[in-house]
């Protein structure tokens, strides 16, 4: 591509990325905070370089003007990073940017960004773009093919993939409103965690025999393993995420109106003269469902704010999940919530799984009456009864809608579906065995 036609799109974006999404890093407190990523002390982020030391070369960065080679990835795509690792003015920021590369059928495959909203720009060639909603949409497969010039936006947490469905190289600019967006690419983090997730609970989420899946975990665990060495460096300085992230309340409470005609961001409040006090309590998850009434061996009881309208702009919700033995609550993803829980009752494989920060690196402990866990908002994980008797969590989220995004079911179970040739090249294995997957999932929503 040439030098200038690179150039004004990114000057663009540098210049209104920040404006066109809402901050979700933490605000900075003081002008610029060059990123020290030599340090030893390790703090939210990265600590400052001294000012004096700083020059002024930590505004810019030419680092997205030229792009990688896509022809030698397996994927076909390449990302020329530029998060705050790599320009380390971004620090404290809440903004950092890519380059990604495609060739002729190449893909970035299906994943989630944990910390950030996205948007991108296509400088070049001829790119799907996939975004796949949560189960509140009824994992709704978005879709459209864009051309030089064309944007998207992804919100934060949500599925997504980009493929090139051009005869040429295709090249894309994106954004995001985090200088560290973390990514999660779903099949090597269902597929080539460090340990491995045990194949018996991936053959139950993803409703396969036990061939299938170590089908799928043989083509991409070597790949992890590669880039492991190099990723040990940014582990040990992965940034902690623990943040409120629903808006502030302005008022004591605001019952939600489940039947308002306005469509506002959550719900309209009730006119306070109707609310009684009933609102501020629920009996809902005192009793569980079945866990045998479908094929996860698990049951959900809800209580976000569609169920508890008491909720409705107080940043929280529950949840209470009931497991036969075997059972499981399949691998999934919330885009809009930290989660703490509580066994209540039986023996429970915990298990979450790290971004490439850490190395895909598999999380897990057996949980156990009145023993507690969390989640960081946005990274994969699922629970397992080990147990011989049914077992049972509570959970809470710091969102009143924290959204969820089964992975299983998302990938293969979409509506519309994901074209097969993405699939394909995202998993490393023939049609046939994307096919079968498919087929395990159609008409569930
Ligand atoms: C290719 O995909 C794998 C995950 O399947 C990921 O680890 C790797 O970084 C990707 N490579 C590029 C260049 O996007
Ligand atoms: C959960 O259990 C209840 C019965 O307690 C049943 O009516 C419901 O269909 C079950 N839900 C699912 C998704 O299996
Ligand atoms: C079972 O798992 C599928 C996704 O794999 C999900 O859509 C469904 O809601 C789950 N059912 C329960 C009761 O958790
Ligand atoms: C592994 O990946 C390669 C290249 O993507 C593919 O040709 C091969 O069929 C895959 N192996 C299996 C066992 O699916």
């Amino acid at each position: 591509m040439e030098c200038s036609k690179a150039l004004a799109p990114l000057l663009t974006m540098l210049v209104l990325a920040p404006l066109l999404v809402t901050a979700t890093d933490p605000d900075p407190l003081q002008d610029f905070c060059v990123a020290d990523l030599d340090s030893e002390i390790s703090v939210n982020g990265y600590p400052c370089q001294p000012t004096w030391s700083a020059g002024n070369e930590f505004l810019f960065s030419s680092k997205v003007v030229t792009g990688g080679d896509p022809t030698d990835s397996p994927n076909g795509s390449i990302v020329t990073e530029m998060d705050v690792s790599e320009w380390p003015g971004v620090n404290t920021l809440g903004v950092s940017m890519n380059r990604v590369d495609f060739a002729p059928g190449g893909t970035n495959p299906p994943h989630v960004h944990p910390r950030a909203t996205e948007v991108g720009l296509v400088t070049s060639g001829e790119l799907l773009v996939g975004v796949l909603g949560s189960l509140d949409s009824g994992n709704r497969y978005y879709s459209k093919v864009l051309r030089a010039g064309e944007t998207f936006v992804i919100p934060r947490g949500l599925m997504h993939f980009q493929f090139n469905v051009g005869e040429e190289e295709a090249t894309m600019f994106v954004s995001f409103n985090s200088q560290n967006p973390g990514i999660v690419f779903v099949p090597l983090t269902l597929f080539g965690s460090s340990p491995p997730i045990p194949t018996p609970v991936l053959s139950r989420a993803l409703r396969v025999d036990a061939d299938v899946v170590d089908l799928l975990k043989s083509n991409d665990t070597m790949e992890c393993s590669k880039t492991l060495a190099s990723l040990f460096a940014m582990l040990v300085l992965a940034p902690l995420l623990v943040m409120a992230t629903d808006p502030d309340p302005l008022q004591d409470f605001c019952v939600a109106d489940l039947n308002g005609k306005t469509s506002v961001n959550g719900y309209p409040c009730q006119p306070s003269s109707s609310a009684g006090d009933e609102f501020l309590f629920s009996a809902k998850i005192a009793t569980g469902g079945d866990p045998l009434a479908n094929p996860n061996g698990s049951n959900v009881t809800e209580l976000d704010v569609s169920e508890w309208p008491g909720v409705n702009t107080l940043g929280v919700s529950m949840n209470r999940v009931d497991f036969a033995p075997g059972g499981t609550n399949p691998p999934h993803v919330h885009p809009r919530a930290t989660e703490v829980g509580m066994v209540t009752r039986g023996e429970l494989l915990v298990g979450i799984i790290g971004s490439l920060d850490t190395g895909n690196r598999y999380y897990s402990k057996v949980v156990r009456a009145g023993e507690t866990f969390v989640i960081p908002r946005g990274l994969m994980h699922f629970q397992f009864n080990v147990g011989k008797e049914e077992a049972t969590m509570v959970v809470s989220f710091n969102s009143q809608n924290p959204g969820i995004i089964f992975v299983p079911l998302t990938l293969f179970g979409s509506s519309p579906p994901i074209p097969t040739p993405v699939l394909v090249k995202a998993l490393r294995v023939d049609a046939d065995v994307v096919e079968l997957l498919k087929s395990k999932f159609a008409g569930f929503n």
